[in-house]
């Protein structure tokens, strides 16, 4: 493919156009063209609708969409949506939830729901002037944004507190306004920051029009939300009688098989490299309920990255007690997440996840994401040490290899039956179909 030229003004071009400028780099630009489109929804107000979603698109990317039946939470029983791409992470979610159905299901609370949003500033002035006059700023900033917050305060909602922190010991002059918000069902990130640069130009007029501290300009570096909400915790568990996992593992006891267990969350616990993998097993179960829903799971992710880190070092975000041969696995993490709003009323797939989902609130929505998480994180560790991982992913994995060697659907037949007993590789694949199309 020839070098890309520098091109202005892309965003103006009609989408016929974007995509005459992507293509032209490809060998049949007609056929790419042709390519992209057949990715289109067929209804043209959908597919523009999409469109609108993001910018500069020519096409639809898919994902595959499926579902973990049997998943018992509170004791009411869901069909959970999963979007991802990874072949075994709704079946590893499914297998936990069947296991854990029988056995008492999955447990869950809410802890809190607070989300944080920030003005940085800097101020040169004398803190205590700033400290004395914030209790009359505070009551400006509630007041001035009280048509922004109108809506959402009928609703229950709104600002909670609104704080003037010190941080100069990190960054001279540097100040900020940290406040808290409860969103109710929203994700809540354009309220947030529409109160919060509200706030900026409230700071930046009281200041001027206050006599004691005028002299000193307030310098707004910027105002955003947080995505780091440790405030909006939600707890996943699991337990049952320890005699309970003796169907782990056909070699192992129950208590062997706890053992072995406890010590992987051990592990996790201390070895950052073993954390991060252990809590990627979680988001595969969270993001993949996320995306469904049409939520930011980027957001959701980098708060619980940072939260997993909260102590100075990187941990996993799960604990084991076995404790009078009770078994008790839990979740915790922050999880912010909306049902209204956003994508989530947009995208249809989105719509019909919530729909199915019985029409959650975000603090259900948010217990939902976290059993998906639980659920995956303990079909993987189960998985890690007993058989071991490769060969239930490589079975699910096979019919991408199959298809990566454009396998019919009759060699797909043969190669399903003949890999029940044998070991799936790329080149076992590879050898199996030469073998069976000479
Ligand atoms: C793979 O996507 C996730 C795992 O690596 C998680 C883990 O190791 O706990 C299986």
């Amino acid at each position: 493919m020839r070098e890309k030229e520098i091109i202005t003004g892309f965003h103006k071009l009609s989408k016929e156009e974007k995509i005459n400028a992507v293509a032209k780099y490809f060998k049949n630009p007609k056929e790419t063209s042709q390519f992209l489109a057949s990715f289109w929804y067929s209804d043209q107000e959908q597919q523009d609708l999409f469109d609108e979603f993001s910018e500069n698109t020519i096409s639809n990317f898919h994902f595959p969409f499926g579902i973990a039946p049997n998943v018992l939470i509170n004791g009411k029983n869901y069909l959970i949506p999963m979007v991802i791409e990874e072949s075994s992470v709704v079946a590893a979610a499914s297998n936990s939830a069947k296991f854990w159905s029988t056995r008492g299901g999955f447990h869950t609370r809410i802890l809190s729901t607070t989300k944080i949003g920030q003005v940085h500033f800097l101020w040169k002035g004398k803190k205590e002037e700033l400290e004395n006059h914030f209790p009359k700023l505070k009551q400006e900033l509630i007041d001035g944004t009280n048509p922004i917050t109108k809506n959402m305060r009928e609703r229950g909602g709104g600002i909670l507190d609104i704080e003037l922190v010190d941080m100069r010991n990190e960054i001279p002059d540097y100040y900020q306004l940290k406040a808290s918000f409860n969103t109710l069902d929203a994700m809540g990130a354009n309220f947030i920051n529409s109160c919060l640069e509200e706030f900026a130009a409230i700071l930046k007029s009281f200041v001027l029009r206050t006599n004691e501290i005028c002299d000193k300009e307030v310098n707004i570096i910027m105002s955003i939300l947080s995505n780091y909400t440790p405030e909006c915790l939600v707890e996943a568990w699991v337990e049952c009688p320890v005699e309970e996992f003796d169907v782990m593992d056909a070699d192992m006891s129950a208590e062997e098989f706890v053992w072995k267990f406890e010590k992987a969350v051990q592990i996790a616990r201390v070895d950052p490299h073993r954390a991060t993998t252990h809590n990627k097993g979680i988001f595969n179960g969270i993001d993949s309920v996320v995306l469904a829903t049409g939520n930011d799971f980027r957001a959701v992710e980098a708060c619980g990255h940072t939260f997993a880190a909260r102590d100075g070092q990187y941990r996993s975000l799960t604990q084991l007690q076995v404790e009078n041969g009770i078994f008790k696995y839990s979740l915790l993490l922050p999880i912010s997440l909306g049902t209204v709003g956003g994508l989530t009323s947009l995208h249809p797939l989105a719509k019909f996840t919530l729909e199915l989902l019985g029409d959650p609130s975000a603090e259900d929505l948010m217990q939902i994401s976290a059993v998906a998480g639980l659920a995956n994180n303990f079909g993987a560790l189960r998985s890690l040490t007993t058989k071991g991982i490769q060969k239930g992913h490589m079975k699910m994995h096979l019919l991408n290899i199959l298809n990566t060697f454009a396998a019919s659907e009759q060699e797909k037949e043969a190669a399903i039956e003949y890999f029940k007993t044998e070991k799936v590789s790329f080149n076992a694949v590879d050898s199996f179909l030469k073998s069976i199309r000479k």
